[in-house]
């Protein structure tokens, strides 16, 4: 109870410093600040600390882009792409900016950083696998920038469609300060420059172990209204500053936030997040005093995720496309036609189990005794424990399905 006081008076002191540093948002951040400096040899790469690169060095605008202005595209998004008049086809109304989630204009090591995306995702040309782009398992197909980019504006920021063109000036400006933020990285115990193409060694992003039980909402909303609700609201609606178009505390969920696609949708994925972010102002990614423990981070995020929030309107082409309303069948990106099955390991496989919505799979067992992706069959595990986990033995039983059909093109293997 004493350690839970404590936070709360950092949370107050944190909000308001948050109030007092958030609103003159056009104040640009001095480089090779504290931001950048990270001390934990767990989460840098080689050991060393990231020294971010020198704002005042940005070079000029040029026709490949404006890094200064992929930089307040990435940070006050929705103003920006008002302003451009992609409302409302731009979206159904998130406000969020693409920092709210990679924190610190996208430097904060271990948390979501774009440090590395530029090359992690590299090539120019669209969905090209295996040799460019990443691997995204939640589409199952490869994506370069440009497609991580239009992916991350239609989850998390619940676009209809793909509102910047790859060839516009916003989204080459976006990509010239990804490429800036990843090129040249230097750490300083290496005391140089390290590969830009080395991406692989950098952990981008906070992992945790799962719950071995089922996440609890109901303990969640205790967990929520302790250490959130005084920032984000007892609605989650957060707080908006109409006169920069920005959130000084964004939506955690309704219509404007984040909708079911987005990674942060997902409890696996969002708890780590939370762990290493939330409490902002508190919250530290390498300093286990300054995070909330594995229990309250599940429940919180069970809490948060399954509140009223927009539906990913492309959900029945993530995995094993139904033909619903008319859609089109096939991983669909840019109105191109993917299916580019990972190892022939078929979409329905990838699916994270803790995706939230229908349809859940494993299902089986068909009628000649394998793993299926018919819904017609009935699931392996129950909707709840898909939402709320306890996720261990669906993580080992789709790990196992996913060798067989490696190794025999089905599961179990005959
Ligand atoms: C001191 C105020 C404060 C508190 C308390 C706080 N947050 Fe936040 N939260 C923020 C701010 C500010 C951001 C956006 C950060 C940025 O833009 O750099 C944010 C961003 C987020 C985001 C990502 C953006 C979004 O809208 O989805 C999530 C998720 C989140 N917080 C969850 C939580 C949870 C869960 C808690 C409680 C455990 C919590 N926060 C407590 C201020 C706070
Ligand atoms: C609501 C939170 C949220 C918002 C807003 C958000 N993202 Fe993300 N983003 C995530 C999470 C969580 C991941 C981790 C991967 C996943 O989705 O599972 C991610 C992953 C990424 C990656 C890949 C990182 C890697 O290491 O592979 C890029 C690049 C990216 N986002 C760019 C953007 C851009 C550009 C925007 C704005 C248009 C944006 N994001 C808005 C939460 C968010």
């Amino acid at each position: 109870m004493r350690i839970m006081k404590a936070a709360n008076a950092t949370i107050l002191a944190a909000a308001l410093l948050g109030l007092f540093g958030l609103f003159p948002s056009s104040a640009p951040a001095a480089s090779n600040d504290s931001n950048c400096a990270n001390p934990d040899p767990t989460v840098n790469w080689y050991g060393g600390t990231y020294i971010c690169p020198d704002e005042a060095a940005i070079p000029a605008p040029d026709a490949d882009g404006d890094i200064r202005y992929g930089k307040e595209l990435l940070t006050k998004t929705y103003k920006y792409l008002t302003q451009l008049g992609v409302t409302p086809g731009y979206s159904t109304g998130n406000q969020l900016s693409c920092s709210n989630c990679h924190v610190e204009e996208g430097r904060s090591f271990g948390t979501g950083s774009w440090a590395t995306v530029y090359y992690k995702y590299g090539g120019g040309d669209q969905y090209v696998a295996p040799t460019k782009g990443s691997y995204s398992s939640r589409i199952n197909q490869y994506l370069d920038r440009v497609g991580r980019i239009q992916d991350c504006l239609q989850r998390s920021l619940n676009s209809q469609t793909n509102v910047l063109a790859a060839d516009s000036y916003e989204m080459k400006s976006m990509v010239s300060y990804l490429k800036w933020l990843s090129t040249g990285v230097q750490w300083v115990s290496k005391g140089g420059i390290v590969p830009d193409g080395a991406w692989q060694q950098v952990k981008t992003t906070p992992t945790q172990a799962i719950l071995t039980r089922a996440a609890d909402p109901v303990r969640g909303q205790t967990v929520y209204e302790a250490n959130c609700s005084g920032c984000h609201g007892s609605d989650g609606e957060g707080l908006w500053n109409p006169a920069t178009q920005v959130y000084i505390f964004p939506a955690l969920w309704g219509p404007r936030s984040f909708n079911t696609g987005a990674g942060m949708w997902r409890i696996r994925t969002g708890a780590p997040w939370v762990r290493a972010n939330m409490p902002y102002g508190w919250a530290n990614a390498t300093d286990t005093t300054r995070q909330l423990n594995l229990d309250d981070t599940y429940d919180v995020m069970s809490y948060v995720v399954y509140q009223d929030r927009p539906v990913w309107w492309n959900y029945l082409n993530d995995w094993n496309c139904q033909p619903v309303g008319g859609r089109t069948c096939g991983n669909v990106v840019n109105g191109v036609a993917i299916g580019l099955p990972a190892g022939g390991v078929p979409d329905w496989m990838n699916k994270p189990p803790d995706t939230g919505y229908q349809v859940f799979y494993p299902r089986g067992l068909d009628g000649t005794g394998h793993y299926t992706h018919d819904p017609a069959y009935p699931q392996v595990f129950p909707d709840a424990q898909h939402q709320y986990g306890p996720w261990g033995a669906m993580l080992t039983l789709q790990t196992k399905i996913i060798a067989d059909f490696k190794l025999c093109g089905r599961s179990p293997c005959p």
